[in-house]
């Protein structure tokens, strides 16, 4: 695996690759990695000829009470789990990444100020201008991105169709833990107990998922019955929603497009998880 900090030496990686008609693939992320990754990266692994995972903490997409400093940055771990599945590894620094005149930003006009970006402001605007630098830096055919981040997946999708990037986003299932819980690089923060209670955020999307099974429609039902288990735990809700997966407009009715979204946090920890109600998959 080769590892690149510069961004010019990358760039002249990619280009000599992109000369010999290989196609390249990018898996954004920031480290910390689980199975969740590693999924996108084997698949991303699977269908391209070059492989390359960036691992980069994004000051931009944290909130200023946010976790931004005491992110996990375990890297030695995470080179170790990309040897053999990565063939370039981009670690750009933070400082040489985003230059201090940096001035332009990428926004969504529509579905960023919703769901998670209701309480992240700025958040998307972080994520989007992120994802376009790592774009541009490394002229992926395909990038990899999880719904786990169903949102985030989603404002991608629209980025690259409205600015025409030739880019093919592609979603990757969410991946969970044995017991439910969504993986993610925050759930090292959980402690025993929290982690138990955090089991009521996947199981209550299970609930409403067999809810939707048995005929109920009624998203108000459905959303009243999983708050009622989130509370239970004495977790704190930012939201819980159902909307259509294709627009992410809000729905009030179930139908074959319908996902539920919520955002909880277990104490200060603050954990997302989403489902689609007529999905096949378990949570
Ligand atoms: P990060 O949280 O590290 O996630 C990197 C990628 O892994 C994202 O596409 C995310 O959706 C995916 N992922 C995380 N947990 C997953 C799970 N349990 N199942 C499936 N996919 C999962 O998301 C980010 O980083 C950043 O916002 C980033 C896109 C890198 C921009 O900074």
């Amino acid at each position: 695996m080769n590892i690149y900090k510069e961004i010019n030496n990358l760039y002249e990686f990619i280009r000599e690759q992109k000369k010999k008609g290989r196609s390249a693939g990018l898996v954004p992320t920031m480290g910390a990695l689980h199975e969740g990754h590693l999924t996108l990266i084997k698949r991303c692994r699977a269908e391209n000829d070059i492989c390359i995972v960036s691992i980069f903490v994004n000051p931009a997409q944290f909130g200023p009470n946010e976790d931004y400093t005491r992110y996990p940055r375990p890297l030695e771990r995470d080179q170790n789990l990309l040897c053999g599945l990565a063939d370039v590894l981009f670690l750009p620094e933070a400082g040489s990444f985003y230059l201090p005149e940096h001035c332009t930003w990428v926004n969504s006009d529509k579905n960023a100020d919703i769901l998670c970006g209701a309480y992240r402001p700025g958040h998307f605007q972080g994520v989007l201008t992120i994802v376009l630098k790592l774009f541009n830096v490394t002229m992926p055919d395909r990038a990899y991105f999880g719904k786990k981040d169903y949102q985030q997946y989603f404002l991608i999708n629209s980025m690259c169709r409205d600015l025409n990037l030739p880019v093919s986003v592609i979603p990757c299932d969410l991946i969970r833990d044995s017991d439910g819980l969504a993986m993610s690089s925050r759930n090292i923060y959980l402690d025993p107990d929290q982690r138990k209670r955090a089991l009521a955020l996947s199981s209550a999307l299970g609930h409403a998922q067999k809810l939707v099974r048995q005929g109920e429609i009624n998203a108000g039902k459905i959303l009243a019955a999983v708050e009622n288990m989130l509370l239970e735990k004495n977790l704190k809700i930012d939201y819980t929603e159902i909307r259509n997966k294709l627009t992410l407009e809000a729905c009030t009715k179930i139908d074959i497009n319908s996902i539920l979204l919520s955002a909880v946090y277990v104490d200060h920890i603050r954990l997302i998880d989403n489902i689609e109600l007529a999905g096949m998959e378990k949570t």
